[in-house]
């Protein structure tokens, strides 16, 4: 707990209940000010709700590093993560291929979601992903108000921002699912993935391809290597794109994430080697364990059958089950955490 993310949090946890934490804040309040001012006005804090939910309480691990950077990457780590094969292990990668990228991200940007200086006392976020959901939804408004935005995948934005808002704090994919994204969505306008002075983005490395394209992308190099070879990151992020620019999901964050939150029957039905979180679900996940409140638009709801495939599509599409994903899986889990009043999900 000892991070900045939390400063407040040991203490919370610490204290048995609620009632210990306000009795605490007004007691350090108190005699400066008549009127104590109440401890930020986070109405749904996330980690007092989790405190009340006994299931969620345990499978939460918040002192879990969410991020991967140059200082972290230790013997220890390198040991454990080569024996694990792809998505998420190091297996068959080269230690120098690993350690490249990783150098560039050495500095204190690289370990924060958000600077601390810049963290408001209350972090509200919202994750959007492409449900169908969100068309016609005119959520565009309340999604913009939250702190910071995550979008994953086909993050179209133009024509939409009366039900998707317009502001992006992090664009979150892996190269497969950005390509893959711009591939087969360019018709319905995704033509470029969000850019900007205040995006970030928020690698997930499922391959060796995530390592090579970031190391490619801060040093402001076409893709020297491997599938992406020739690619100018430039054309995906924009010009000037700096070393701050860039973060990185910790591969073992997003293990722990599959073994408590994520842990698919498919995994022991020899489905294993194609299992894959959905990229809206690990990213959830990481706002879960970074925001102190967190709302969830155009994730996959009970109603499902009622909205297209996305938001962007033309014509209504029945949402697609892929084989490697487990949606049904990830809808329970959405759904729990929303009666746990862990976060808010949106649903109509
Ligand atoms: C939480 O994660 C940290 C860092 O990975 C680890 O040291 C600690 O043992 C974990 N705590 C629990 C209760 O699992
Ligand atoms: C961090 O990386 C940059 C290159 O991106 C390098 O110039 C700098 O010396 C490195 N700093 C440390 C502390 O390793
Ligand atoms: C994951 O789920 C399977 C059953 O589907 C269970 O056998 C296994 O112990 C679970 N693993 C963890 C780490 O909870």
């Amino acid at each position: 707990m000892g991070r900045s993310r939390y400063p407040w949090l040991g203490l919370l946890l610490a204290a048995a209940g609620t009632g210990y934490f306000l009795c605490w804040f007004s007691a350090a309040w108190g005699s400066q000010s008549s009127e104590p001012e109440r401890p930020a006005a986070c109405t749904r804090p996330l980690a007092a709700a989790l405190q009340r939910h006994s299931r969620f309480q345990q499978l939460f691990n918040l002192s879990s590093p969410v991020l991967l950077w140059g200082g972290l990457l230790t013997p220890g780590l390198w040991a454990d993560l080569s024996q694990l094969r792809g998505p998420y292990g190091w297996r068959r990668v080269s230690l120098q291929a690993i350690a490249s990228t990783l150098r560039l991200l050495n500095g204190s940007e690289g370990a924060e979601l958000w600077a601390a200086s810049k963290r408001p006392p209350c972090v509200r976020c919202a994750v959007v992903a492409n449900g169908g959901i969100l068309k016609g939804s005119r959520q565009g408004r309340h999604i913009d108000a939250h702190d910071y935005v995550f979008r994953v995948n086909g993050a179209v934005i133009r024509g939409f921002e009366k039900d998707v808002g317009t502001k992006t704090s992090f664009y979150c994919f892996t190269v497969n699912t950005m390509k893959n994204s711009l591939n087969n969505y360019w018709d319905q306008g995704f033509r470029s993935v969000p850019k900007g002075r205040d995006v970030r983005y928020l690698f997930i490395p499922a391959s060796i391809r995530d390592y090579v394209m970031l190391r490619s992308a801060i040093l402001g190099v076409p893709v020297p290597e491997g599938r992406d070879k020739g690619d100018v990151p430039q054309a995906y992020f924009g010009p000037g794109a700096a070393a701050g620019k860039f973060k990185l999901l910790h591969p073992n964050f997003i293990h722990y994430l599959i073994e408590r939150f994520l842990n698919s029957s498919r995994i022991n039905r020899g489905a294993k080697d194609i299992y894959i979180p959905s990229t809206g679900a690990l990213v959830l996940l990481t706002a879960l364990h970074t925001c102190d409140e967190v709302s969830a638009y155009g994730f996959i709801t009970e109603n499902y059958r009622e909205f297209s495939n996305h938001y962007f599509d033309k014509k209504k599409e029945p949402l697609k089950f892929y084989a490697n994903h487990d949606l049904h899986l990830e809808a329970t889990l959405w759904k729990d955490l929303h009666q746990a009043g862990i976060m808010q999900l949106y649903q109509r």
